[in-house]
């Protein structure tokens, strides 16, 4: 493994020595992040008024006014935001001009001393252009006026898929703290929240037809104390659910912010909830199951659902219910980890095996695999798994998320998969930032330099092939992270450097490393109130 502390030192020199070669081009630096394709400033300044005068252009900019009034309101309460009609006389003007020639999200700003102008090429690329305004603005709001500089923007997405995944089964998240957690994907023009609500933990989405899953599901007697396998148990009941309202209430918030969520629900593994609910579903009915109480359980406990008609009308059932709480076109269904040896030593899986002239055990993960794509095909969504599908003949219409490394991406691209980038060594925040956390971690090391070395083209690929990766997710497993404050730790600054790996155009990590641009990124940090890793800024050469 390697060491954490040289690793950040040698970033830090890196950090220094790149802010004197870059010391006479600062004019033009930019301390927006994920950075613009083009951003140029000058000397000038646009004072706005206590009063801010916006107008609109149309009734497809209101997701984007009300976002940036709801923001001024939160971070700068001195200011009013009135909504204008004359155009001529506003100080800030939002305006929608469709392009066919723009890529989607694509944006521009032009601002002189009198007034802002946002132009988004369709509507999402006004929001971002909000976005954009939100990171021009003083990160110090105490004083009574707003100092923007005087810039010229042109922005577009370099990729279509910017995801951040949050685990809610090892610890759940209040309502309002995912509906936080989704402003912040905003703010780094992030749009897509997937949201891990299933695993061995907890089953955390109200499913009317199995109540059990919520009543049983949703709850574990105790938790594991510590880094697995651990120091002991508390006595502790802890669980909780998401009712199909509070769904369908954090669905629209989020397309409020055009950002898709990508429900997942994992099977076949992973379903220690379900059988402890249903053991019918199980490989040995005749056992008693309890919802997970430790960690990384799947290899030592019999955590897998049986193919049965039963299991399938479950199945049916459950992603029905997913595809009519959630409106966007993907449903992912896991798939990863899943222990075969639990197939091979049950009687009745066996029985089915013979009986469906299955040679083996990874026939029946291709038949749960098969099916559930077709469900889901049915229900008119596209499917998402992690690379493990591929080894059970997953459809080429299924979209790979590549988590180990970036081998089951690579092998996908080529079998003509799209393909989400998600390597551990990268993508997981779970992980440790620095080689001594003072709490509980995943013990792999990934530092923000990790991040910006992320493999989202690996060179091996063909130019047809690598168009295959749509893009990419950070991921936050939260085995150690029981509080939105710890959540907070582990995803900041790691997804801030993900959303420039995501958004913007530059192939090396160094042309996002301007001290000035990270100083300023932790001011605003502090404004947002964001309980954020130091461990980046910390260390001194
Ligand atoms: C995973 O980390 N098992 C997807």
């Amino acid at each position: 493994m390697k060491n954490g502390k040289y690793t950040v030192m040698k970033f830090s020199y890196y950090l220094i020595l790149v802010f004197f070669l870059v010391m006479k081009t600062t004019a033009s630096y930019s301390a927006i992040f994920p950075k613009p394709v083009e951003f140029k400033r000058s000397e000038q300044i646009l004072q706005l008024p206590s009063e801010v005068s916006i107008s609109i252009s149309g009734s497809e900019c209101e997701r984007s006014a009300q976002f940036f009034n709801a923001y001024l309101k939160k971070y700068y309460p001195f200011l009013s935001l009135n909504r204008i009609e004359d155009s001529s006389s506003a100080d800030i003007i939002l305006e929608i001009k469709p392009s066919s020639r723009k890529k989607a999200g694509a944006y521009r700003i032009k601002s002189d001393k009198n007034k802002i102008r946002l132009t988004g090429y369709n509507a999402e690329g006004l929001f971002y252009a909000v976005q954009t305004l939100i990171q021009l603005l003083p990160v110090d709001p105490d004083h009574n006026k707003l100092e923007i500089p005087v810039c010229a923007i042109y922005d577009e997405p370099k990729t279509e898929y910017r995801s951040m995944h949050l685990d809610v089964a090892r610890h759940i998240f209040p309502v309002d703290y995912i509906k936080q957690f989704i402003d912040y994907l905003a703010l780094h023009k992030m749009n897509i929240f997937h949201w891990h609500l299933t695993d061995d933990q907890g089953w955390r989405i109200e499913i009317p037809e199995y109540p059990k899953l919520t009543e049983t599901g949703a709850w574990r007697d105790a938790t594991i104390i510590g880094v697995y396998p651990g120091t002991g148990i508390d006595s502790t009941r802890y669980g909780g659910f998401y009712t199909q309202n509070e769904i369908r209430e954090i669905v629209n918030y989020a397309e409020d912010r055009y950002i898709t969520v990508v429900p997942e629900i994992d099977i076949p593994g992973h379903c220690l909830a379900v059988i402890a609910s249903y053991p019918e579903f199980s490989t040995d009915p005749s056992k008693e199951y309890k919802v997970a109480e430790t960690w990384g359980i799947y290899n030592k406990r019999n955590n897998v659902l049986a193919p049965s008609p039963e299991v399938l009308e479950f199945l049916e059932t459950v992603f029905g219910n997913v595809a009519s709480l959630f409106p966007g076109p993907y449903i992912h269904f896991g798939g990863d980890e899943c222990s075969r040896k639990w197939w091979k030593e049950s009687a009745k899986v066996q029985t089915f095996m013979a009986e469906n002239n299955m040679k083996d055990e990874r026939e029946v993960q291709s038949w749960f695999i098969r099916h559930t794509e077709r469900i889901i095909s049915d229900l008119g969504k596209r499917s998402i798994a992690w690379g493990e599908a591929l080894d059970a003949d997953a459809s080429s219409e299924t979209i790979i998320m590549s988590w180990k490394n970036d081998k089951a991406g690579i092998e996908a691209a080529r079998k003509g998969h799209k393909v989400i980038m998600a390597p551990q060594r990268y993508a997981y925040f779970n992980h440790k930032q620095v080689k001594e956390e003072h709490e509980p971690s995943h013990p792999l090391l990934v530092t923000v330099d990790s991040v910006y070395r992320f493999p989202l083209n690996p060179k091996v690929l063909s130019k047809r092939e690598a168009k295959r990766i749509i893009g990419a997710s950070g991921c936050i497993w939260t085995e150690y992270y029981p509080t939105t404050a710890r959540v907070e730790y582990a995803v900041f600054p790691r997804m801030t450097a993900l959303s420039d790996i995501l958004w913007s155009q530059p192939a090396s990590g160094s042309d996002f490393m301007y001290v000035e641009r990270w100083a300023k990124l932790k001011e605003r940090y502090n404004l947002w109130g964001i309980n954020y890793s130091n461990a980046f800024w910390e260390v001194t050469p």
